[in-house]
């Protein structure tokens, strides 16, 4: 077993600059944690938004820090009190911080068996937006026969939601740029274009309207998505903080539902029915260049560190 490994880590809050690639020493899982040797991690714009301070004062970092929530990896010791991983188990999850690294300690209960026929950066992208897509579709209340509008369908949660909403048996519209028009048609979805007419451009496909409506770029939609609902009871957002101005819910996935979520999106992957773009991929010494590509806003699926 090796004795140090690399990880990606920052000292103080600032650009994409302030990341550094560092030598630690491996650590021993505590109670309840799991060593994982990181195959991928997948970049969540929170990674940047810990980074820069820019959600310092309500999520404060504890230098020094290394980023990345989701991971994909193999189990390689366990903690005491742990039952469900041996070494050797191949895993992903979603569990905070840490995933930019050779190595990580993980809470073994944010952790749950890879699919074995989905590669590693797919598995890597897949917890944080199927934890989030499956929390706000449940808080939607989406069943089948329904029609949803999922704006920001073509980013990481948009397109995980956009596909299991298909699978509940909902017709869903999504928006994005005209470039990804295709791909959301690829995942089922009716695209149409964000911005100023949104309104009447969902209208234009759904003229008696929309029965619930999924916010996840936080750009500014929610007058429009409160419009071709009908009212602000089914719609909900993860990005626009101004939510509340709108009587439209603030939706936050905690990790009470995780396990049993990625465990769903598992036999979904399985099966065919869940997938996603993995937009490009970096190594630990690149992982500034992800950051600047996903603040740019643009990304379709996921970007993905793997460590090599
Ligand atoms: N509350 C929570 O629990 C929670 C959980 C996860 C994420 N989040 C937040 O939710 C947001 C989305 O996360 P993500 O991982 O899905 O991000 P992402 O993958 O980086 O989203 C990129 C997507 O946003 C689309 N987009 C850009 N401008 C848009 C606009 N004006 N209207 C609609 N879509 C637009 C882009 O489509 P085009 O390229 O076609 O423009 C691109 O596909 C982030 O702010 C993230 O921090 C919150």
């Amino acid at each position: 077993m090796v004795k140090t490994y690399r990880a990606v880590q920052f000292t103080e809050y600032g650009g994409p600059e302030v990341l550094r690639v560092v030598e630690r020493e491996v650590p021993r899982p505590g109670p309840g944690t799991v060593l994982v040797e990181v195959r991928a991690a997948g970049v969540n714009p929170l990674d940047w938004k810990l980074r820069s301070g820019a959600v310092a004062a309500t999520m404060p970092v504890e230098f020094p820090a290394v980023p990345g929530g989701d991971v994909a990896g193999v189990v390689r010791d366990v903690g005491e009190g742990v039952s469900d991983f041996v070494a050797g188990d191949e895993v992903f999850g979603s569990i905070g911080a840490g995933g930019y690294a050779e190595f990580v300690v993980a809470p073994a209960a944010q952790l749950a068996r890879k699919p074995a026929s989905v590669s590693w950066e797919i598995a890597a992208g897949l917890p944080v937006a199927v934890n989030t897509a499956y929390q706000a579709l449940d808080d939607l209340g989406v069943k089948a026969g329904e029609t949803l509008v999922v704006d920001g369908a073509a980013g990481g949660v948009g397109s995980v939601a956009v596909q299991i909403a298909r699978h509940l048996g909902a017709t869903v519209i999504g928006t994005a740029s005209a470039r990804n028009h295709a791909y959301l048609r690829s995942l089922g979805a009716e695209p149409v274009l964000y911005g100023e007419g949104l309104a009447e451009r969902i209208r234009a496909i759904a003229p008696h309207g929309a029965d619930a409506a999924f916010d996840t770029a936080g750009k500014g939609s929610l007058p429009a998505l409160v419009e071709v609902t009908g009212g602000p009871e089914r719609v909900v957002t993860i990005a626009d903080h101004r939510a509340e101005e709108h009587g439209v819910r603030f939706v936050f996935a905690g990790a009470g539902a995780l396990r049993e979520r990625l465990e769903r999106a598992s036999a979904l992957a399985e099966n065919g029915e869940l997938t996603l773009s993995v937009a490009r991929t970096y190594t630990l010494s690149e992982a500034a260049d992800a950051h600047r590509e996903s603040e740019g806003g643009h990304v379709r699926g996921k970007l993905v560190i793997v460590p090599g």
